[in-house]
């Protein structure tokens, strides 16, 4: 028989670890004693909220599970713990505030295709599959982090999909988003734009009977838009000009071009995510037509534009202000400290090629991808010379950073950890070493493990850097 268990005296948790077994018939059982005493020591919500907080009236969802998560929920929960009605409105990782189901327990809700719990591809983070999104969970606190409201201004100047300012505006904050590729921009200001659209009205216009003829409006204009090969300059242009320069002078006249232009550039999207399915499940045992993709793709579409209208009506929540720019991350349109937090996400060195993965969006457009190359970050140079062109380009992009943030702000890089012939590039080390140098007083990194997704990746890491 093992060590019996002594209960006159208080276990500590060490005690209760080092007891083999207990003499049931003479020791009454201590569970009570020690599950209170187990909860006080690890309970994650007391390490979030203070050892005094009211259990019944706050709670984590479920799937927070990890580390950094607790850690961020620490983190937006400080920054909003004064105003906790905001706070329910904003959190990320909270389910539960003050008694109430919080915001992000009913958007989290309105389900998208491979949506993992409450973490990504809610509401329309799903729509068009970019690979190398970030979650929007993540993104949500890290904003709230920062702290900013109303017309204070997060940016974002390697924008992807636009996974941050769809954050930034479903939490009531000013956004700006930056991105080389024209394609992308497209992708993003829609989805943007597609949290606002009156789905009762859409569904009414846009009958099921007239698919087949918008599938084939949009295959016939693709011949259409490469024989106009379509000269794109990286000049700060607004991502709406873009979207009306491409419906008046490259797609052909007809009944679509009638529909209001959220409308019609949604129709776009979903023809483009069709053709991104196409192209990657040919030969799977996923494979469909094309036309079948764009089908299956209007209706899952629809289901999410009613979710996230009826969810967004019932919570009074309009999506604020965001502006997405075809632009440059070495050299922002933006005046100096005018922005109150940057969270962003550079190209993982040259592990993806942005370009390759996007060709077909890129080519439908008729966009010049050798052109394209050249800009972007992480694909420019040849063999070895690449990596030391990435270095030198993340260095000016973190100065640009530190240019236009406002004085104690803070900057949030997700940078990945990759292995490019056999060899870890830490560009985290770096920036830290560089941080000091360019002016920041601050500087914190933060592990995320990944646990599936790209295997050459094992940790994304999350650097704070304060000016
Ligand atoms: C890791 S991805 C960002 C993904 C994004 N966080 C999301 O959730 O979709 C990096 C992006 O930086 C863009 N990029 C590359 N060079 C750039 C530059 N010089 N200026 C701005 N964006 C650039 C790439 O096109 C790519 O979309």
């Amino acid at each position: 028989m093992g060590k019996k268990y002594n209960r006159k005296e208080t276990p500590s948790l060490f005690d209760f670890i080092k007891t083999d077994s207990y003499d049931v018939n003479k020791t009454p059982k201590p569970t009570p004693v020690l599950s209170r005493h187990l909860e006080k020591q690890i309970d994650p919500l007391s390490w979030v909220l203070g050892r005094e907080h009211n259990k019944e009236n706050f709670q984590l969802f479920e799937d927070v599970g990890q580390i950094y998560e607790l850690q961020l929920a620490k983190m937006e929960y400080e920054s909003f713990k004064e105003n906790l009605a905001l706070f329910r409105k904003r959190t990320a990782y909270f389910k539960i505030v003050n008694g109430r189901k919080t915001y992000h327990y009913f958007i989290s809700k309105v389900k998208g295709k491979g949506q993992i719990g409450h973490t990504n591809q809610y509401i329309t983070h799903w729509f068009y599959p970019y690979k190398g999104k970030f979650h929007g969970q993540m993104i949500k606190a890290i904003i709230n982090f920062m702290g900013a409201t109303g017309e204070e201004i997060i940016l974002d100047p390697f924008m992807g999909s636009g996974t941050t300012l769809i954050e930034a505006s479903i939490v009531g904050t000013k956004s700006i988003g930056i991105e080389i590729n024209p394609a992308l921009c497209i992708v993003s200001q829609i989805k943007l734009d597609s949290l606002r659209i009156n789905y009762p009205e859409f569904e009414k216009s846009i009958k099921t009977k007239n698919l087949p003829e918008i599938f084939k409006y949009f295959n016939e204009a693709r011949a259409y838009l490469s024989e106009r090969k379509w000269e794109m300059e990286v000049n700060n242009q607004n991502a709406k000009d873009i979207l009306m320069e491409l419906w008046e002078n490259h797609f052909p006249n007809s009944f679509v071009k009638e529909y209001p232009f959220e409308w019609r550039n949604l129709l776009l999207l979903i023809y483009l995510h069709a053709l991104s399915d196409y192209t990657y499940l040919k030969g799977t045992n996923k494979e469909k037509s094309f036309e079948e993709f764009f089908y299956i793709n209007f209706e899952e579409y629809s289901k999410t534009l009613k979710g996230t209208y009826e969810t967004f009506k019932k919570l009074s929540l309009t999506p604020k202000k965001y502006t997405v720019i075809l632009g440059s991350a070495l050299n922002l349109p933006l005046n100096d400290s005018s922005v109150k937090g940057i969270v962003t996400s550079p190209p993982y060195s040259i592990a993806l090629d942005y370009v390759k993965n996007d060709l077909h969006l890129l080519n439908y457009l008729g966009i010049d991808t050798s052109k394209l190359r050249n800009e972007m970050i992480g694909l420019k140079g040849r063999k070895n010379e690449k990596v030391v062109m990435y270095e030198k380009d993340i260095r000016r992009s973190v100065e640009e950073m530190y240019r236009v943030l406002k004085k104690g702000s803070w900057a949030a890089i997700v940078l990945g950890d990759v292995v490019v012939n056999g060899k870890r590039t830490d560009f985290r080390e770096k920036i830290i070493e560089w941080a000091p140098q360019i002016g920041f007083v601050d500087a914190y990194a933060m592990k995320r493990p990944i646990l599936g997704g790209f295997a050459r990746l094992r940790y994304e890491h999350i650097l704070f850097l304060q000016k």
